[in-house]
């Protein structure tokens, strides 16, 4: 929590925020627990991206409908791998704050205060940016009610045309240095658009194929903004954080007596939890019979961060505790925070190759444990970026100067987060073998 040092302004902030419209409203966040609960149940898959941290700097109207293209595109190839329906969550319109792994960083001998998120304190590396600013939470209100007003557009006013996302996957594999590897599947929903049409099932005729429904989440990490945020929902009765659909607990935070658990305790919006090496499976027991204790399903999700070499050890435990007690749960996959290496240029990378496996590993133990891979959490962006390095493309080390923009860790580009859409349609077709031949 950050340590403001105007006690005065910050009360004032918290009382303007408290009287700000809600951003969202409590009957959505019912719908997406509903949408999650089915998930949890094996019917259904999701997907939750964007931004490790959104900032004000990169506040466009153009990275906005990149990274939501990118994620439409990704959830028709894993619709359509799946046979499921995919709930599309975005890392987007509140992903401000961050947990830092050391409070003060240092520069040439000078150590300063971290970097927090930019609706904390400013990334410059001078005393005054680094100072906590509580005005700074009233600017990224502003940037996420923006930021959601232009998704809601985009996700009902037509942008989200099944033929027209169909159109841009094409397009992309076309240039894709794999595109002998994603031209089958391509096709194939090309295919089955087409018989669509033939029957008279298109985007004219069908609303539904016209639009879609989409979500927001962020971690709810500055309990200050959260709890401003929070509203009694006038149908209900009950509180909601009104911030974004889905707020999820990191995991630094996520610890017993934590005020981050304390307060997701109260709202009734669905809940993200990060499961890294550290979790015991006792301490995931506790944490589940606090945060769920009525066991309502699409209440919770587990989302594992492990790394690569540690997730087929480690996930096997949480999951068996989790299916013995009988805790109703959606289990995703983070396969960027547990994979993060310094390159030996200094820049902060993450190699595809271990995101791909991490996400492997995970479909394995769902497979051994007989429970559901129901999701995937990623930190991307729709733009040409180089952070991550590897993928069809190839990003070196080297590489990662050209366009390293990110003010947290490094994204997926647009290309790499198809790709993996991709490489997880293989694994979601397996998955769908799998059930099938169980039913025979
Ligand atoms: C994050 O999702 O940005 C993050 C910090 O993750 P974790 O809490 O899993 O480290
Ligand atoms: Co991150």
């Amino acid at each position: 929590m950050p340590a403001y040092p105007d006690a005065e302004k910050l009360g004032e902030v918290e009382t303007t925020l408290t009287s700000f419209p809600p951003l969202v409203f409590a009957g959505e966040a019912r719908a997406l627990k509903a949408e999650l609960a089915k998930v949890g149940a094996g019917k259904g898959f999701l997907l939750q991206g964007g931004d490790c941290a959104e900032s004000f700097a990169e506040f466009h109207p153009n990275t906005i409908r990149d990274t939501f293209r990118v994620l439409l595109q990704m959830a028709v190839v894993l619709t359509f791998a799946s046979k499921q329906p995919v709930v599309k969550v975005g890392r987007m319109a509140g992903q401000f704050a961050k947990p830092r792994s050391s409070p003060v960083e240092a520069q040439g001998g000078v150590e300063l205060p971290s970097y927090l998120g930019d609706n904390i304190n400013g990334i410059d590396f001078t005393p005054e940016s680094r100072i906590p600013d509580p005005d700074r939470m009233l600017r990224a209100y502003s940037q996420s009610a923006a930021t959601l007003n232009l998704l809601r557009a985009f996700a009902g006013g037509g942008y989200a045309n099944l033929r027209q996302v169909h159109q841009w996957t094409l397009d992309f594999v076309g240039r894709s240095p794999w595109a002998a590897k994603f031209t089958e599947m391509a096709d194939k929903i090309g295919e089955a658009l087409d018989f669509m049409q033939a029957c008279g099932v298109d985007p004219s005729s069908v609303p539904q194929l016209q639009g879609t429904s989409f979500y927001t989440s962020h971690e709810a990490l500055l309990l200050q903004y959260e709890q401003a945020m929070t509203r009694q929902d006038s149908l209900t009765g009950d509180w909601y954080d009104t911030s974004a659909h889905m707020l999820w607990i990191g995991d630094r935070t996520r610890f017993d007596g934590s005020a981050h658990v304390e307060f997701l305790r109260g709202v009734g919006n669905p809940i993200g939890m990060k499961c890294g090496p550290s979790l015991a499976p006792d301490a995931l027991l506790r944490l589940l019979d606090t945060l769920n204790p009525a066991r309502e399903a699409g209440r919770i999700t587990l989302i594992s961060r492990f790394g690569h070499d540690k997730v087929e050890a480690g996930l096997p435990a949480l999951v068996r505790a989790v299916k013995r007690e009988g805790h109703p749960v959606v289990w995703s996959c983070d396969p960027m925070h547990g994979n993060v290496i310094k390159a030996d240029n200094g820049y902060k990378t993450r190699p595809f190759d271990r995101i791909l496996s991490e996400v492997k590993g995970f479909f394995a133990v769902h497979r051994a444990e007989g429970t559901h891979a129901g999701g995937i959490h990623i930190e991307m962006t729709g733009k040409d970026v180089t952070e991550c390095t590897g993928g069809a493309i190839a990003i070196t080390q080297e590489g990662l100067a050209d366009r390293y923009h990110t003010h947290c860790d490094p994204r997926l580009n647009a290309g790499q987060s198809l790709e993996l859409a991709f490489l997880l349609a293989e694994m979601l077709n397996l998955e769908l073998a799998g059930s099938k031949a169980e039913a025979a």
